[in-house]
């Protein structure tokens, strides 16, 4: 039996325009691995466990069954609708003129909402590949990343904000130079931005830009994602959990190394959005940011896990003439 978190427990962050977000989510993405079906289910005991804040995304392909499971939620009284963050993203086939709109009509529909608390542009360029794609697979239509193209994205999200459909706004794998490129030119700046943040790959330079700027982080692959697509892995990549730093610290504290990572990165501050259909482990993960705290001497040793290994390296999105992933995080 596991007995739920009290919401009111769970740490929250503030965004800049004064709201407060719990400092931890629940990921929705089965990684080609779970089904919509599966994940959904695992959203619905996530919500009951106290989980208050889902990171959706329109190509996860499992919007309309979150949609199920919160209209449940809320008829059941286990949560109300103003007491849950919801975030969704717009997906790269849709960032043409009127196309955003559509994805969030779509998305609302599928969530059964009548607005959504934060939309993100899930990726700074139109780049898309087909569901389950392998590693090397192109899409010959791809093009690098554009500031107009951007901007022209980012003023439908604007627009669509101005008509309350969307509370914050947020961006998603950024870099420090795609953000001085457009910030000066965003009529409504970004509140959040998702980015990926675990132990050995923690973005130091780019989370301070963002903090500095008070853009609140959300950190993706927060336990270094284990069951990621096979088209994101390689021989090199850093697995978090087996790392000595956090294995030292777990030990310490008699936890699973993910429960680690999960406390590092509440305390950094960010917000991380772990993910599993494990009830035993999304549990341990909510709970674990309400007890137990790393201390500053932890905090520091986990600074010396940086091995600066992006395990999302998005090769998928290249474009014809680009030489290797590296092209995409300038
Ligand atoms: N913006 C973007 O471009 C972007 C990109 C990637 C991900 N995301 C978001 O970030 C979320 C999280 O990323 P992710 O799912 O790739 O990575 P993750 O949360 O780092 O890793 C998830 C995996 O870790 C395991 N795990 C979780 N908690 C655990 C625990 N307490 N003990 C042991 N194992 C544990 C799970 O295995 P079991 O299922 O076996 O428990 C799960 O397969 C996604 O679901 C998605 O919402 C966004």
């Amino acid at each position: 039996m596991i007995y739920p978190v009290d919401p009111e427990k769970v740490p929250r962050v503030r965004l800049a325009s004064g709201r407060s977000i719990p400092s931890i989510g629940m990921g929705t993405f089965g990684s080609d691995k779970y089904s919509p079906a599966e994940t959904a289910e695992a959203v619905s005991g996530a919500i009951r466990c106290g989980y208050r804040f889902l990171d959706c995304a329109s190509v996860y392909g499992n919007e309309n069954l979150i949609g199920e499971v919160l209209a449940k939620a809320f008829r059941e009284r286990v949560v109300r609708f103003e007491d849950i963050f919801i975030t969704s993203k717009v997906w790269n086939d849709m960032h043409g003129r009127g196309k955003v709109h559509r994805s969030i009509v779509k998305t609302l529909a599928d969530l059964r909402l009548p607005y959504i608390d934060a939309y993100f542009v899930h990726w700074p360029f139109p780049n898309s590949h087909a569901p389950g794609a392998g590693r090397d697979a192109r899409n010959r239509k791809s093009v690098p990343f554009s500031v107009d193209r951007f901007m022209s994205t980012w003023q439908q999200l604007e627009e669509i904000s101005d008509r309350g459909l969307i509370r914050h706004l947020g961006m998603s794998n950024m870099t420090i130079k795609k953000l001085e490129a457009v910030l000066p030119l965003c009529r409504i700046k970004p509140e959040l931005i998702e980015m990926e943040q675990h132990p050995g790959f923690q973005q130091q330079a780019l989370y301070d830009y963002c903090t500095e700027r008070r853009i609140t982080v959300i950190g993706y692959c927060p336990n270094g994602s284990p069951n990621r697509p096979e088209r994101d892995k390689t021989p090199d990549d850093v697995v978090d959990t087996e790392l000595p730093e956090v294995v030292e610290v777990a030990n310490a504290h008699g936890i699973h190394p993910a429960l680690v990572c999960v406390k590092w990165a509440v305390q950094r501050p960010s917000v991380p959005i772990p993910f599993s259909v494990h009830e035993k482990n999304y549990a341990a993960n909510l709970r674990a940011v309400t007890e137990d705290p790393l201390t500053h001497d932890e905090m520091e040793l986990l600074k010396k896990a940086e091995r600066n290994c992006r395990l999302v390296k998005g090769q998928v999105f290249l474009w014809p003439g680009a030489k290797s992933w590296e092209d995409l995080w300038d």
